[in-house]
């Protein structure tokens, strides 16, 4: 294929065909999710060596790539993909992606893409009105200000809370950017917090060993008073608090921390508190739900992935502080290219993240917002919570199945105890589900003990769909059972 408008478009309607049926048959239940190959015999299957060494894909042979990589590909738009926490999206993210893909325009500086800048920060102002950070309300407010708040788009939620942290680190000792993190500083999180937490805070600088791990209750969720004991400890003990860090959700189980009293403990401490709602801060779109996230009001900074349940294509998320200041202090790289001390048109958000170039993250979510308006989106979400307590109820009334807590958000851990109840056992049965790809599910260990787990991310997903799967994993439980007693006799 040549670099050209006349070779693209052949090529473009080509593919688009064979999408087109990928995604119909995608959508059939009975088809396969996933169909897993050793490495090597998919490298040959798909001919990359020869296409390196050639060249030569056009429309005229694309298929014979295209065909082979569709079909060894996680087929996220099937009914039964309920795996991991990233969206089976809306097809209008892709179109943003699509578009990219064709002007390539990172908008870091904007005038590398000015569109794509604005709806960067439009986006930005949607969420932050969500979390009640934007006290004019006006979309297009994009002054740069300390009553309100702002933030950016990362590539992902990780890269979020390493850059909410680098906020939170530049607050309370200013001088690190400089001098190196100092050694009193101490970041309080709960036992179970998503391990990006813990590497942002060795990236920092601040050592694991200076991570205090707040005790969780019988669900994981942080205990207040423990985290109210922790802080007055370690303040006693001559450390400075960095940031407390909750969960909005937790990643295994989907359940919030109790935010209102975290925020409270942490208002009345003076101390930074940071909500990781890379997956939950999405409540704050349903009227219905928002009561999840009570005590965002609170946090000094927050995340938000819009790849998991804002719908759009990996990868995407904003970090959001509460003060504008915060954003315009964690990178101390003050050059004479920032926005307000040039008189070119429009914003730069590059002084503002860790990436240089950076790609339109946030017209993904534009395009969905556009696709669906706001009340598409909460009548997604609410569907998906709503679904997700259903199959809950549904699981929990199987008498050889348990669910340990009742879910909020729309994951889900459940394990077979009709037999071997083993950690062991539950991963045996978790890998022939993916082995036989006519289910994807994932698998956690919740209060030590090992269960299957799913997200219910897709809005194709039926109750009649985990009716079969729950029938699959007994069938499977089964027969791996007469297994092993088969070797022990
Ligand atoms: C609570 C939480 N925080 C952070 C992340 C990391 O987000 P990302 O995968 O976008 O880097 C995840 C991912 O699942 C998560 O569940």
């Amino acid at each position: 294929m040549k670099n050209n408008a006349a070779e693209f478009h052949p090529i473009i309607k080509k593919v688009n065909d064979r999408l087109n049926n990928y995604l119909e048959s995608s959508y059939t239940p009975s088809s396969i999710v996933l169909s897993q190959k050793p490495a090597a015999l998919l490298a040959e299957e798909m001919h990359i060596k020869e296409w390196i060494e050639k060249g030569g894909l056009s429309d005229k042979n694309v298929e014979t790539f295209l065909d082979v990589y569709l079909e060894h590909s996680q087929h996220m738009h099937s009914p039964r993909y309920i795996g991991h926490q990233v969206s089976s999206h809306h097809l209008a993210s892709g179109i943003a992606d699509f578009i990219h893909g064709a002007i390539n325009n990172p908008m870091a500086i904007y005038e590398m893409g000015p569109s794509a800048a604005v709806v960067e920060r439009v986006m930005i102002n949607w969420m932050l009105d969500k979390a009640g950070w934007l006290p004019s309300g006006d979309l297009y407010d994009f002054s740069y200000q300390e009553q309100k708040g702002d933030g950016v788009f990362t590539h992902g939620g990780s890269m979020a809370n390493l850059t909410a942290l680098l906020g939170a680190r530049a607050a309370i000792a200013p001088e690190a950017w400089k001098e190196g993190t100092p050694k009193d500083l101490v970041v309080l999180a709960p036992e179970v917090s998503h391990y990006s937490i813990s590497r942002a805070i060795s990236i920092l600088g601040l050592g694991q060993n200076n991570i205090i791990s707040i005790p969780v209750d019988d669900e994981e969720r942080m205990q207040p008073n423990a985290l109210k004991n922790e802080i007055e400890n370690q303040l006693s003990a001559g450390k400075r608090i960095m940031a407390v860090v909750a969960n909005a959700c937790a990643t295994t189980t989907g359940l919030y921390d109790p935010l209102n009293e975290i925020g409270e403990i942490c208002s009345t401490f003076n101390v930074w508190f940071h909500i990781d709602g890379a997956h939950g801060a999405s409540a704050l779109v349903s009227q219905k739900y928002r009561k999840y996230m009570k005590g965002v009001e609170y946090a000094d900074s927050m995340i938000w992935d819009t790849h998991k349940m804002l719908r759009t294509t990996t990868l995407s998320a904003a970090v959001l502080f509460r003060n504008a200041q915060h954003m315009i202090d964690a990178f101390q790289q003050k050059g004479s290219y920032l926005f307000h001390e040039k008189e070119n048109v429009g914003f730069d958000v590059m002084p503002y993240t860790i990436e240089c170039t950076k790609a339109p993250l946030a017209t993904k979510l534009f395009w969905v917002l556009a696709a669906e308006g706001e009340k598409g989106m909460e009548d997604y979400i609410d569907h998906q919570f709503d679904l997700t307590k259903q199959i809950r109820d549904y699981i929990k009334s199987q008498e050889d199945f348990e669910c340990p807590y009742e879910t909020e958000a729309n994951i889900l851990c459940f394990r077979y105890i009709g037999n071997d109840s083993t950690n062991a056992f539950q991963l045996k049965i978790r890998n022939a589900i993916v082995t036989q790809g006519k289910f994807y599910i994932t698998s956690a260990e919740f209060k030590g003990i090992r269960y299957l787990r799913f997200t219910v991310i897709n809005e194709r997903t039926k109750l009649k769909d985990i009716e079969v799967l729950v029938h699959d994993v007994r069938q499977i439980a089964q027969s791996l059972q007469k297994d092993l007693d088969l070797v022990k006799n």
